[in-house]
């Protein structure tokens, strides 16, 4: 396994100590946080019209299908918006500590994730009242949770915002490159969290280990697939779980899967 979490200078350092990086940053920021205004206004639209047919007039079913997918990209672009913010924020070392179950943490992360693309699981699994029925549910979609009873009820307190971030786009990552299989493990170990993701995927050659958290950085940079990101997500995890005191380990070989372990610090003042 290697660790990678002592990387070279990270992008808050660098931008604290450089004025006018810093107003860069700013005038970026205010950009993304501009568009929450119209962000919001098309999906209270939306919401209306398929909520309030009395008052709008009704909708067909196929209407209702491309309202429902259209609603559900804005709420990505709202994601995508925090979560631009949120690393703005996370480099000005800006920390939102609270106290919340892990159960809340781990249930709320898997059905935004599974809700963008399979909206009939997302809701099922809002429906599961108990862990064994939330994890059987994930079976039906290659997803195992490793996480005992016990934990599964504790309180942690951190950043939930900034975890959250960090375990949606490893678990986004694991889901895109996987082949059948996804396995998130949770586990508290003295004053630390620590989430395992792995995937049965083609995996990360051992020289690829650093590079794949360099902003851009693709490994199937010339792949057409339907699903390609931007190679930012990696880098954002980073940057997150540095700004936390955490670190990150990979554990991967070409044809053997992913492993990415995250351990946190946890807060105990109050
Ligand atoms: N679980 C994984 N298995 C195999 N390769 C991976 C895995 N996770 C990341 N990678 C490789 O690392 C690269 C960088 O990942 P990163 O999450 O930063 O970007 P991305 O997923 O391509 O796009 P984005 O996250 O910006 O939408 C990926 O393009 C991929 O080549
Ligand atoms: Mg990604």
């Amino acid at each position: 396994m290697s660790a990678i979490s002592n990387m070279p200078a990270t992008r808050g350092q660098e931008e604290k100590g450089n004025p006018l990086m810093r107003r860069e940053r700013i005038k970026i920021d205010l950009l993304i946080h501009d568009l929450k205004v119209p962000l919001a206004v098309i999906e209270a639209g939306l919401t209306s019209m398929m909520k309030r047919q009395d008052k709008y007039g009704p909708i067909t079913e196929k209407q209702e299908r491309v309202f429902k997918r259209a609603l559900r990209n804005t709420k990505v672009l709202k994601t995508l918006v925090g979560d631009a913010l949120e690393l703005g924020r996370s480099g000005e070392g800006i920390v939102s500590f609270s106290n919340f179950p892990l159960a809340d943490l781990i249930e709320e992360t898997l059905v935004e994730i599974l809700d963008l693309t399979d909206t009939v699981m997302s809701e099922k699994l809002k429906k599961c009242e108990t862990l064994l029925h939330f994890k059987k549910t994930l079976e039906e979609k290659g997803v195992i949770l490793s996480i005992d009873e016990t934990l599964w009820e504790q309180k942690i307190r951190q950043d939930e915002t900034k975890i959250k971030q960090i375990l949606r786009n490893l678990l986004n990552n694991a889901l895109k490159y996987r082949k059948n299989r996804v396995e998130l493990s949770v586990d508290c170990k003295e004053d630390f969290v620590i989430f395992s993701v792995q995937d049965d995927g083609a995996g990360i050659p051992a020289t690829y280990h650093k590079r794949i958290f360099d902003c851009y950085f693709q490994l199937d940079a010339t792949s057409t697939c339907s699903v390609r990101g931007h190679g930012l997500g990696l880098a954002g995890v980073m940057v997150l779980v540095e700004d936390m005191g955490g670190e990150m380990l990979l554990n991967s070989d070409e044809g053997q899967g992913a492993k990415f372990l995250v351990k946190i610090p946890l807060k105990t003042d109050k």
